[in-house]
């Protein structure tokens, strides 16, 4: 794309508007007026359905999408990821997490990649088969993976994801909180002798992983093993070996990471340790075969038949011409419980920014909220909002054909509300509708009339509905990659860095000063009024001599 005509004074983004600006058929007429409309507008990959034609699209819109993706160099942007060109231009990297998933061995970075994963493979085995044990020759029951944001994240959502693929072998816990509860409740009905400890951090400098790194060692060391026992009960997954060695960690147990794979794209890099650990290797390979079938489909798909554009390409209408700043993540399968907490930094934190990639102030809004919950949960909290609010939701629902076969009616239930949910928000409910049908159940034509405005639900909300025959390592891996490349996609349209994260910087610094003004009991005349008496409350309870 030209980067001196900034996109959104391109004809194509001046067409998108005009075409935001015109009223529509509505969603029940669009489907009446095109039999087709629900063929046409779908697209399979990579194990993945994906039918979008519950969404205010025409053919005409939809080309002029694509027009705009054109006029964005997204074709060479795609190329360029993976080509391995510095897309994370203020961190001087590239952004290659395609590459840990990826069969091939020609480069020296897949071959890394490969040796990693074959020893990962190897300590799996150990675990599993009690080869590598804790003190007093112990077996290794319990692996407490300690990582915050994507170091947790990740691993977190896919070990609950595919639950049912759990080795009866051991459990997984994840602590990222500095909150000490987080920690303390994880470990209490824990033995430390049968419980191994992944230290996770990209940086290994996160101060809240290195708080609980710490705890735990001395929960370890408290407990009665010798120092010299650590090293089987603690193994470290970082990009900074040097530090991972400082804080203890024997250097035969330290998993490398690369700074060529983004903290929010890393599940797929011995920051899944604890998910191999926890499904075995066979598993997490089919996890990341799932990635790799979706990043072949991303990269040789044209655009018009590419699902992770399709989808952004949506978002990005809804949030510049419909006045969407949110998109509800709606997983109607219970062990997807986490997805929305796992996209939330994903995409919040590639697109949460206010300057493009010339460090210019954007020209449009930036990427939105992403929230959610699992079906069916989400009906009975916050879908009243997503009918009858006045708010424009866009929603993803999520979905599998199949599940438990022993609970067939059950998950015919699930299924049959994440397919209405997304009808309802699509055709609504008119006044005339609900009038007749309140009279229709007997109620009198004055409290019908009285209550019929109360029961209207606007319709015409988007949605998307993505349909995998099972949830298993294999559909969940292409999903999270759909997403990963949806978000890139995102970001060529706001010519935006995905990759880098400056503004979790600021935070992080005024953290440090507080605490030390609250550890030491003493605050700072630097601090704001605010701050200042906030933390005098706190200094007062903790530092007053009683
Ligand atoms: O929130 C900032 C951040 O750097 C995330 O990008 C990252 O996933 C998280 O903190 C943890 O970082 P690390 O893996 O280096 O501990």
């Amino acid at each position: 794309m030209n980067t001196t005509v900034s996109l959104t004074h391109s004809d194509e983004w001046q067409q998108m508007l005009a075409l935001g600006a015109k009223t529509l058929p509505s969603l029940k007429e669009l489907f009446l007026n095109d039999p087709e409309r629900a063929q046409r507008y779908h697209l399979s990959a990579a194990g993945l359905q994906l039918d979008y034609s519950k969404n205010l699209l025409t053919d005409e819109i939809r080309q002029a999408l694509l027009n705009l993706a054109t006029r964005a160099g997204l074709q060479q942007q795609i190329a360029a990821l993976f080509r391995g060109d510095q897309v994370n231009n203020t961190e001087h990297r590239p952004a290659l997490h395609m590459l840990l998933r990826s069969p091939r061995r020609t480069t020296v970075y897949e071959q890394e990649v490969h040796a990693v994963l074959a020893s990962m493979e190897r300590f799996v085995s150990e675990i599993h088969e009690g080869l590598w044990r804790g003190h007093n020759n112990t077996q290794i029951k319990a692996v407490v993976n300690i990582g915050i944001g994507g170091s947790d994240l990740g691993p977190a959502m896919v070990y609950a994801a595919l639950t049912p693929f759990h080795t009866s072998k051991l459990q997984c816990y994840f602590v990222s909180n500095v909150d000490p509860v987080h920690l303390a409740q994880t470990l209490a009905p824990l033995d430390a002798r049968s419980t191994l400890f992944v230290i996770a951090s990209k940086t290994f400098t996160t101060v809240e992983t290195m708080q609980n790194a710490n705890a735990a060692r001395n929960w370890v060391l408290q407990s009665g093993i010798p120092e010299s026992a650590l090293k089987q009960h603690f193994v470290a997954v970082s990009a900074n070996t040097g530090k991972a060695a400082e804080f203890g960690i024997a250097a035969a147990n330290i998993f490398p990471m690369w700074d060529w794979v983004g903290g929010r794209y890393s599940l797929w890099s011995a920051i899944g340790l604890p998910v191999a650990l926890g499904i075995g290797m066979e598993n997490f390979r089919a996890l990341l075969h799932g990635a790799y079938l979706m990043d072949e489909h991303f990269r040789s798909a044209d655009p018009g038949h590419n699902m992770p554009v399709i989808m952004a390409l949506l978002t990005h209408w809804y949030y510049h011409c419909h006045n969407a700043h949110s998109h509800a993540l709606l997983p109607y399968l219970q062990n997807l419980h986490l997805f929305p907490a796992f996209l939330q930094q994903l995409d919040m934190e590639s697109l949460g920014k206010q300057v493009d990639r010339e460090g210019k102030a954007l020209q449009c809004d930036s990427g939105g909220i992403i929230w959610g919950s699992a079906g069916t949960n989400g009906q009975h909290s916050f879908h009243q909002l997503l009918h009858q609010g006045t708010r424009f939701i866009p929603a993803d629902f999520i979905c599998a054909i199949a599940g438990p076969t022993e609970h067939k009616q059950a998950h015919l239930q699930l299924l049959a509300n994440c397919f209405a949910q997304s009808q309802a928000l699509m055709a609504g409910k008119t006044l005339q509708s609900a009038k007749a049908e309140m009279l229709q159940q007997g109620i009198g034509e004055a409290e019908a009339a009285w209550l019929a405005p109360f029961k209207v639900c606007p319709g015409n909300r988007p949605s998307n509905t993505l349909v995998m025959q099972q949830l298993n390592p294999q559909t969940l891996g292409a999903l999270v990659a759909l997403y990963e490349h949806k978000v890139f996609v995102q970001s060529v349209l706001l010519n935006m860095n995905a990759f880098d994260q400056w503004g979790v910087e600021l935070g992080k610094i005024l953290g440090s000063g507080v605490f030390k003004a609250l550890s030491s009991g003493s605050t700072s005349p630097d601090f704001d009024a605010s701050t200042s008496a906030l933390v005098a409350q706190v200094i007062a309870h903790y530092h007053s001599n009683k």
